[in-house]
C-alpha cells in the first residue's frame, strides 16, 4: 500500500516509515538473539495489536524459539487504558521454567503489561521480559507502571495507528506508523 492510499488521509502525519520500522525490528531481533543465547525463549504475542510486529520480529531472531499468543481485554473504542486486565485467550502451554518474552504493540501507562507480568509470574516462569514496538513518552512519568526491556521507538503522547495498532479495530493494515488525526476520534 502506498502513502497516497485512502487510509492515510485519516493521519496527521507519518511517525515511522516501513523502512525505519524494518531497521528497528532487525536491531532488536539481533539484541534478543544475543541476550538469549543458549536459551529457547517462548515468544508470547499479544493479540491483535502485536501481530504484525510479532511476525516480523520472530523472523529476525536466530534461536530455537517457540510461539504462543494471548488476547487481553482492551480499550473498547476509547483511547485510554482501564488498567483492568481480562484474559480473553490464554496461553496454550504452561511456562514453568521457561524464558518468556512478551511481545506487545505499545506501552502507554504500562498498566496492562504490569498486570499481565504479575499473572504470568505466578506460573513459575524462569524469566519474563517485554519487547514493545513503541513506548509512549508521558508528560506525567509517574503514570508509567512498566518500561519495556526491548523497544523499537519512543513516541509522543498522541494516538498512533498502523503496523498492527488500531483505532476502533481499524488502521492495523497501514504499513507505516502514523498519528491519527484528532477529528477521527473526537467526532
Ligand atoms: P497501557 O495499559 O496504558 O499501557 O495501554 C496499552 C494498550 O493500549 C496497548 O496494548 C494498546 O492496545 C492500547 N494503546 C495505547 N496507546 C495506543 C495508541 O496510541 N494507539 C493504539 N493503541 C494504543
Ligand atoms: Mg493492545
Amino acid at each position: 500500500m502506498n502513502t497516497d492510499a485512502r487510509l492515510y488521509q485519516d493521519l496527521e502525519g507519518i511517525l515511522y516509515s516501513r523502512e525505519q520500522i524494518n531497521e528497528a525490528v532487525c536491531r532488536i531481533g539481533k539484541r534478543i538473539t544475543e541476550d538469549y543465547e543458549g536459551r529457547e525463549p517462548v515468544m508470547v504475542g499479544i493479540l491483535k495489536g502485536a501481530s504484525i510486529f510479532f511476525a516480523d520480529l520472530i523472523r529476525e531472531i536466530d534461536l530455537p524459539l517457540s510461539i504462543d499468543f494471548m488476547a487481553l481485554s482492551s480499550y473498547g473504542n476509547a483511547t485510554r487504558s482501564s488498567g483492568v486486565v481480562r484474559i480473553l485467550k490464554d496461553l496454550d502451554r504452561d511456562i514453568v521454567d521457561k524464558d518468556v518474552l512478551i511481545v506487545e504493540d505499545i506501552v502507554d501507562s504500562g498498566l496492562t503489561l504490569s498486570h499481565l507480568q504479575e499473572v504470568l509470574a505466578t506460573r513459575g516462569a524462569n524469566s519474563i521480559r517485554v519487547a514493545a514496538l513503541l513506548n509512549k513518552k508521558l508528560s506525567d512519568q509517574s503514570r508509567k507502571k512498566l518500561v519495556p526491556d526491548y523497544c523499537c521507538f519512543e513516541v509522543p503522547d498522541k494516538f498512533v495507528v498502523g503496523y498492527g495498532l488500531d483505532y476502533a479495530q481499524k488502521y492495523r493494515n497501514l504499513p507505516d506508523i502514523g498519528i491519527l488525526a484528532r477529528r477521527i476520534y473526537e467526532k
